[in-house]
């Protein structure tokens, strides 16, 4: 058992191998936050957790002595009382009043961990995997119940917390403001790492050292976005991939979110994560609960580095579910940059064809294939075959495409609606709108509104029916805008605010009885490129279309970024042609290649263009990933140049029996009278020899580690690839 209780003097610690968490109950009343960090013997109480009077904060007083609430470290701090920094949760009762003094009442221990219903969230396979924690608290004066939900992993250093909110009054509350965690540190020296962008730019990496106020990150657009992702950490200043301290917050939610940081008067910090505050609230009458998504928290004491193969690992083997967590990911090739609307079956079959000589193993069709779909203007929500495009139907095209030897995928954007669309002829009300304004488009489209069980109901059997009346593989299932003009037809007024939360609910319902319903098939998320990448879709889907912009050298900053906290085998990665259609820029084929390696592989161009000799390059690259992703798609990551410190940009990815490795060295600009470049490999065993596979060379690990090899490259746009096999002891 990971978690350690002091039932007399009520201190609770919870511990992963290590990592240890601690807190206490303060003067019988306040849940205190104690400790964050390497492992640690139960500390000192009187050292642990300070009380002290500050000027202008009130005194909390009772037969235990005093408190000042806006001093004291807190596990879950309420808004309008006394503590004045960032609440975890604001409520309005019945008769108006917002104080909400939540006081420690009981505890539950168990073993294996929590399940949130309706929401996605990581999980064990067997109990013995984790240990929980309930503690309940309660505001006595209205009989609010607030159970704090804590998981440690016994084999991984994470921490997940969740929150449930159970009315056991009679009268209605309404919940303005519930985060799923909210942590308190001493000091403010940390830096601040968040992951910003917006479409073909996902995930670049920000830092910035803590400064007094609020600093932080959230999405108001109906997703978690390619703005901003539900992702932070703070780290010394001093942190880098390998030394010094870095804790993780990571929000397994698809929707708006909050989370930052606070610096106080006294130069502490509070850090906080979940669901946003922006136009949300939501009723619980009599008995009624919420459940707050999951937070999961990583603390690392050697960088930035092991922090990230601890997330890595978690959503790699804990969070994705079904056939696909374990089995390697096909190569596929996907139309969309090849032929966007303009194709015919013919051309579908001929992509097949080439696909199959190539050794590429799924073919995918993208957008265009229903309704009246010949560009993005229309027939969204109309999921039925267009038989002028496709006189065999996708029954028939999908036989056609597995003929040639290569499976079939398909696309669909099953969340939206086109005005120019039969459901919308028949369902006008079913978008997410407000009565008596405009209906603003984006991409010529609308929202279909998933906080209504009917909506959901249509998604489902629409899409379902596709897929069962053909054989399909794979599905890309895309979200293309944000909400705008928010409002549902299907709640009343004083629900509203609770839309675009049960939208997600109702989205997770979808993906639940879609993705269930079909274990064969392999499913990828995307949202114009990588704007919803984030847990939660992981949970229902493997893989994630990183980024619409494929361009090698672009493609370097959004994987770095992204593999912060996302690991390899859920990056979609793909080969696309040159130009670039995003940036206009030229690379080489081998660069597109080599960057694409290090995610999911996978073609997106007209695989008919090739000349004989890029055929040939393809063929090499496709036969060289099959042997990369037998270990690539589960190993451990390395980062070891960033783009965005340099003109170079490094990573390896090492087996997890340490055989294999995979390492890129890439260079965006060509340097005159360059000087000396080495690529220096880490996490090696210094004493054993490894093999450069293909170049028939050894070198010993502690010379690869320290001399390094020399990075020979000319010309802008450059990569060189390492494929290493350990093969013996030096001694
Ligand atoms: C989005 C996706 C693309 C493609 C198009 C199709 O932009 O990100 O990959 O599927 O939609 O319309």
């Amino acid at each position: 058992m990971s978690i350690i209780i002091d039932k007399e003097n009520l201190i609770f610690q919870l511990n992963t191998p290590k990592t240890s968490y601690i807190m206490r109950v303060f003067n019988h009343r306040y849940l205190a936050h104690v400790y964050w960090g390497k492992s640690v013997k139960t500390p000192d109480m009187e050292n642990a957790s300070l009380n002290r009077f500050i000027g202008f904060s009130p005194v909390a007083k009772n037969e235990y002595g005093y408190c000042v609430p806006d001093f004291l470290c807190q596990e879950y701090p309420t808004g309008c009382g006394s503590d004045y920094r960032n609440p975890a949760m604001s409520v309005v009762y019945a008769d108006g009043s917002r104080t909400a003094e939540l006081e420690y009442e009981s505890y539950n221990v168990y073993r294996g961990k929590y399940r949130l219903e309706g929401l996605p969230a990581t999980y064990v396979e067997d109990e013995v995997e984790a240990d929980t924690l309930e503690i309940v608290m309660r505001d006595s004066v209205k009989n609010l119940k607030v159970i704090l939900m804590f998981c440690a992993y016994n084999q991984l250093d994470v921490i997940t917390r969740a929150v449930k909110i159970v009315n056991d009054s009679d009268e209605r509350v309404i919940l303005e403001k519930v985060m799923s965690a909210s942590v308190d540190y001493e000091t403010d020296e940390y830096d601040f790492i968040e992951l910003p962008g917006g479409w073909g730019k996902e995930r670049h990496i920000e830092r910035t050292p803590l400064r007094s106020g609020i600093q932080s990150i959230e999405s108001r657009r109906g997703a978690s976005s390619a703005q901003m992702n539900p992702f932070f950490a703070m780290v010394g200043h001093n942190t880098n991939e390998e030394y010094g301290e870095a804790y993780g917050y990571n929000l397994v939610y698809s929707g708006n979110f909050s989370a930052g940081v606070e610096v106080d008067q006294l130069h502490k910090s509070r850090a906080w994560i979940g669901i946003n505050d922006y136009d949300f609230s939501w009723i619980l009458e009599e008995g009624d609960s919420f459940t707050a998504p999951e937070a999961v928290m990583v603390y690392s004491a050697e960088g930035l580095g092991a922090m990230s193969r601890t997330y890595h690992k978690l959503y790699r083997t804990r969070l994705v579910r079904g056939k696909y967590r374990d089995e390697v990911r096909p190569i596929l090739a996907n139309n969309w940059e090849g032929t966007y609307f303009n194709f015919t079956e013919e051309k579908i079959v001929d992509l097949a064809k080439e696909a199959a000589g190539l050794g590429i193993e799924l073919l995918v069709l993208d957008d265009g294939w229903f309704g009246k779909r010949n560009d993005d203007n229309c027939s969204l929500g109309d999921w039925y075959v267009n038989t002028e495009k496709l006189p065999s139907g996708i029954t028939g095209l999908a036989e056609k495409v597995n003929a040639c030897g290569v499976k079939f995928g398909l696309w669909f954007e099953p969340e939206m609606v086109s005005p120019d669309s039969d459901l919308y002829r028949a369902h006008p009300d079913w978008c997410i709108h407000t009565p008596g304004r405009e209906r603003n488009e984006t991409r010529n489209q609308l929202t279909l509104d998933l906080s209504r069980p009917e909506v959901c109901d249509y998604i489902v059997e629409a899409v379902c029916k596709i897929l069962d009346t053909a054989n399909i593989s794979y599905v890309k299932w895309d979200m293309n805008r944000h909400m705008s003009e928010l409002g549902s037809a299907g709640l009343p007024a004083e629900r509203q605010k609770e839309m675009p939360h049960r939208y997600m609910l109702g989205l997770y319902n979808v993906l639940e009885r879609v993705v269930g319903t079909h274990p064969d098939v392999l499913f990828e998320s995307c949202s114009g490129g990588g704007g919803r990448f984030d847990p939660g879709m992981l949970y229902y889907m493997p893989q994630t279309w990183t980024s619409d912009d494929t361009d090698a050298v672009e493609r370097l900053f959004i994987q770095y970024g992204t593999s912060l906290a996302y690991p390899t085998s859920a990056m979609g990665a793909h080969v696309s042609a040159v130009p670039n259609h995003q940036t206009h820029r030229v690379t080489s084929l081998k660069m597109r290649g080599d960057v694409a390696m290090s995610g999911n592989f996978g073609y997106e161009l007209d695989l008919n263009a090739f000349t004989e000799e890029e055929k040939e390059e393809v063929r090499r690259q496709v036969a060289e990933y099959k042997e990369l992703r037998t270990f690539v798609q589960k190993a451990d990551m390395y980062r070891l140049k960033s783009p965005f410190e340099g003109n170079d940009t490094a990573w390896m990815f090492v087996s997890e029996d340490g055989m294999d490795i995979y390492a890129g060295y890439f260079r965006v600009l060509c340097k005159v009278n360059p000087g000396i470049y080495r690529m220096k490999f880490t996490a090696l065993d210094p004493e054993a020899r490894y093999e450069i596979v293909g170049e028939n060379k050894c070198y010993s690990g502690d010379e690869l580690m320290n001399i390094g090899l020399v990075v020979e490259l000319h010309g802008d746009f450059m990569s060189k690839t390492w494929r290493l096999r350990k093969i013996e002891k030096s001694n």
